[in-house]
């Protein structure tokens, strides 16, 4: 779109939450906005806008980012997930999300859909933090509501629970 008093836009492809994406945006605005609004995606949170709280963070190419800090033309040609793609197509919810509503580790829900994100690329990374590796982990994602305490228990009992799992998948491989 260009014009008297308008600036460019400019079509970003990319895929988000696995399905194949194109939006018009302005050079300017951050890949934060873009998802809220040329996308209409409205899950990914903005706390702070200028990178110090973690509401805004996704997954970009599988990296933790926070999404107010990145341009929206730089997700061409890449992988963005957001909170809306952890649930799987069915609904079922990803188990960071029913570990979070099991444990109590949401109260007002703002820094939620940011840490779930983040919490999600902690255990990619580490699939057996201890609680400190976790909070640490954790530490660019703020929350006012929770004390962190359930948080942790969540992203603790998910990773147990994936171990357990796997290890049943394992000794069921080997009967
Ligand atoms: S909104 Fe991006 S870090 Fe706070
Ligand atoms: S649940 Fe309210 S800010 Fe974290």
């Amino acid at each position: 779109m260009t014009g008297p008093g308008r600036m460019a836009t400019r079509r970003v492809h990319c895929r988000i939450n696995g399905e194949a994406s194109a939006f018009e945006v302005a050079p300017f605005r951050t890949l934060l906005d873009a998802l809220r609004h040329e996308v209409g995606l409205t899950g990914t949170k903005k706390g702070c806008d200028v990178g110090d709280c973690g509401a805004c963070t996704v997954l970009v190419d599988g990296v933790p980012l926070n999404s107010c800090l990145m341009l929206a033309v730089e997700a061409e040609g890449r992988a963005v997930e957001t909170v809306e793609g952890l649930a799987a197509p069915d609904g079922e919810l990803h188990p960071l999300q029913r570990n979070f509503m099991r444990c109590g580790a949401a109260q007002c829900g703002f820094c939620t859909p940011g840490i779930l994100m983040m919490a999600k690329a902690l255990l990619a990374e580490n699939p057996a933090p201890t609680d400190a590796e976790i909070r640490f982990g954790l530490a660019g994602n703020i929350c006012r509501c929770t004390g962190y305490t359930k948080i942790v228990e969540a992203v603790a009992l998910t990773a147990r629970e994936a171990a357990a799992e796997a290890l049943a998948t394992a000794m069921g491989a080997k009967a």
